[in-house]
């Protein structure tokens, strides 16, 4: 191991959401996801006392060291950011890459982000066992992916015509993304005959809500949100409080809702209309916690 003279650095990385896909993934099919204009920053001091964390955050932060060849001598770490923490929005994956790229600038290394992203993966196995790698390939490249886990995983970006507004409302409950996976895992595996056709549908909602994206076909991509969520819901993974979300968006005009990332609490996606205003005043005068993200044209 290199041992290095290392400084001071900062660095960040963004949360995502799934816009859909998410839990089949891991079994396979492909899902769609987005950077979102929230993330983490982390501050990182080297040969200071490690800040007492969530023993998870300390081993990754080692872990990270270890993969990018740095010598561990202890590093003072401090997190921040506006990214709701166990609210499916990729807060681990971000936590992951924005201390991988902290690193690597206080050891001057150039880390490519195909590297930067298989290392969060690794590091995300410490949070979430088995992750597919939608998370750290979102955190690691931002704008809008398709994605395919691997191995190896595949990412190709979208070409999306007009910027696309999202409102994601919060749900009162944290969720835990280990348990939520497994469990459906569980479920699966003890009746594949049940679930794969299902898993396969949503993959058939994936590949049709990239054509309505590229397309431009915005109502059709919110009716291929509303199905994604109803299999989710049939695969157990919603919640009585998520499914009440969706339906206050959808009354309240939304084009489409779903559950965005493993569901049993978090965040739900809204796609508006047009103006995301409205739909935004509507949900939190009923007393949710939202807020509007914009995804970014891009010509793919
Ligand atoms: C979590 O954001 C997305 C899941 O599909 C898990 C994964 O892909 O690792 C539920």
């Amino acid at each position: 191991m290199a041992t290095r003279v290392l400084r001071a650095a900062t660095a960040q990385a963004s949360g995502k959401v799934i816009l859909l896909g998410e839990h089949v993934v891991v079994h396979g099919q492909p899902a769609i996801v987005a950077g979102l204009g929230r993330g983490v920053r982390v501050e990182i001091e080297p040969g200071s006392a490690a800040a007492p964390h969530d023993p998870r955050v300390d081993a990754a932060l080692r872990l990270a060291a270890n993969l990018l060849g740095i010598a561990d001598e202890g590093f003072a770490l401090r997190i921040r950011g506006d990214l709701p923490i166990g609210m499916g929005l990729g807060g681990s994956a971000a936590l992951a890459v924005a201390i991988l790229r902290a690193l690597a600038k206080a050891a001057d290394l150039a880390v490519d982000p195909t590297v930067i992203a298989a290392h969060a993966h690794e590091i995300e196995r410490l949070f979430h066992g088995t992750p597919s790698g939608v998370d750290s390939t979102a955190a690691a490249y931002g704008g809008l992916l398709w994605f395919e886990a691997g191995p190896p995983p595949r990412h190709e970006r979208l070409r999306l015509p007009r910027d696309l507004p999202l409102v994601v409302v919060l749900s009162r409950t944290v969720h835990s993304t280990a348990v939520t996976v497994g469990s459906l895992r569980a479920r699966a595996a003890a009746a594949p005959e049940v679930y794969r056709p299902v898993f396969a549908a949503v993959g058939e909602l994936v590949r049709a809500a990239r054509h309505a994206i590229e397309a431009d076909e915005r109502s059709r991509l919110g009716e291929l949100m509303t199905m994604n969520h109803g299999l989710l819901r049939a695969c157990g993974v919603s919640t009585p409080e998520l499914d009440d979300i969706v339906d206050a968006a959808l009354a309240a005009g939304a084009s489409g809702a779903k559950l965005t990332g493993a569901g049993g609490g978090g965040a739900v996606i809204a796609l508006p209309v047009g103006d995301p205003q409205p739909l935004s005043a509507a949900l939190a005068a009923a007393g949710h916690d939202c807020f509007t993200t914009h995804l970014s044209a891009s010509p793919g």
